[in-house]
């Protein structure tokens, strides 16, 4: 049998290398040569993709698992054609939420500490101190507790921040005050000093965070978006960074502090966007939690055996839930 395999990013060939390495007898064919010896593509029994244009797994009549080189199924999902009885998973490799724990711990104790203004103010050679917040006054709101959100929780929870969780169905997660559903949007908005975005894109989180959610968020808050571009509507995050605050002593003070996105729904994000030169925008070039060849190798090799063995892979999609 054969595997599909599809990866757009600039280290492709050492996923291949390490993908033949922890499955040496499988022929792979890479887009867009699906065409095996015999002149079709009915030998191709599993897929490994990324960003794989549209229509293309329809066309694999012997598909027996799908899966996807990166933790969200955004992408796949989009698929109009996807083939409806084959599983699709997501990767679940404990190197990427480590990789996200430490961006999100990084990025949330950045702006804790107030060196996001100290680089402003250095910049102008301003020596000022500014008043402190310690990590127990200071309240981080989680939006998505699934792998990544959950291990964020941890190490946050370990720096001793105030927590809140907000998920889809219910959770009990140890020092974290754990929200759910529409019913609880509200508070944990209205709890986020500091709100950090680990939610997948679905129908039901895409524009989630508009101008209603940016003014339901306390004075002075932060966003840090980990998840997907769509979910955050720029011009509103943009109107709420600036807009005017009438008792503010900062003469550019808007009601949300600052914000470092991660993920844009047009990438690489465009030159004339105006989130590159916002002076409260920090923009990192979905970074936060980069999938990994080498350990993610493994996991996909034992995902492609179960299919093959008729057993239930790991980490199956609900393709009708979007993630
Ligand atoms: P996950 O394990 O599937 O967790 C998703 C979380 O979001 C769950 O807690 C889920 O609630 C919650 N959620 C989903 N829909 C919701 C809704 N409508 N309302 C409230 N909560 C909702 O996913 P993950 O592995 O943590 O990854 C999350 C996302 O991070 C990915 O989908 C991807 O977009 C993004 N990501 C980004 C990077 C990067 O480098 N920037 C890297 C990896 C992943 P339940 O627990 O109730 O199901
Ligand atoms: C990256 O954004 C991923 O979903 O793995």
């Amino acid at each position: 049998m054969a595997i599909l395999f599809h990866c757009p990013w600039d280290n492709a060939d050492a996923w291949l290398a390490a993908l033949q390495h922890d499955l040496p007898h499988d022929e792979f064919r890479i887009w867009p040569d699906l065409d095996g010896p015999d002149g079709d593509a009915s030998d191709i029994d599993f897929a490994f993709v990324w960003k794989l244009p549209h229509g293309v797994l329809a066309s694999l009549p012997n598909l027996v698992g799908i899966a996807s080189l990166g933790a969200g199924v955004d992408a796949l999902l989009g698929d109009p054609d996807l083939p409806r009885d084959v599983p699709i998973t997501r990767l679940v490799d404990p190197l990427m939420t480590d990789r996200m724990a430490e961006y999100v711990t990084a990025t949330v104790l950045h702006h804790h500490l107030g060196l996001d203004v100290y680089d402003r103010q250095g910049a102008e050679k301003q020596w000022q101190r500014n008043r402190t917040t310690d990590a127990p006054d200071r309240t981080v709101a989680l939006f998505g507790l699934g792998q990544m959100g959950e291990r964020c929780a941890q190490r946050l929870r370990a720096l001793g921040f105030d927590l809140v969780g907000w998920s889809r169905t219910a959770k009990e997660i140890s020092g974290v005050h754990c929200l759910h559903g529409a019913e609880g949007f509200e508070e944990a908005l209205a709890a986020a000093e500091i709100a950090v975005l680990l939610l997948p894109l679905t129908a039901e989180t895409e524009n989630l965070m508009n101008a209603a959610a940016f003014a339901a968020m306390p004075q002075g808050a932060y966003v840090i978006n980990c998840s997907r571009g769509e979910v955050v509507v720029n011009e509103d995050l943009i109107a709420a960074l600036d807009s005017a605050q009438p008792n503010s002593r900062q003469p550019n003070g808007g009601h949300l502090a600052g914000a470092t996105l991660d993920a844009f729904a047009v990438e690489p994000l465009a030159p004339d966007s105006p989130l590159w030169t916002h002076p409260k925008i920090r923009i990192t070039p979905h970074i936060a939690a980069l999938s990994a060849a080498a350990t993610a190798a493994p996991i996909l090799a034992a995902q492609v055996r179960r299919a093959r063995d008729g057993e239930a892979m790991h980490d199956v999609v609900n393709v009708d839930g979007g993630y």
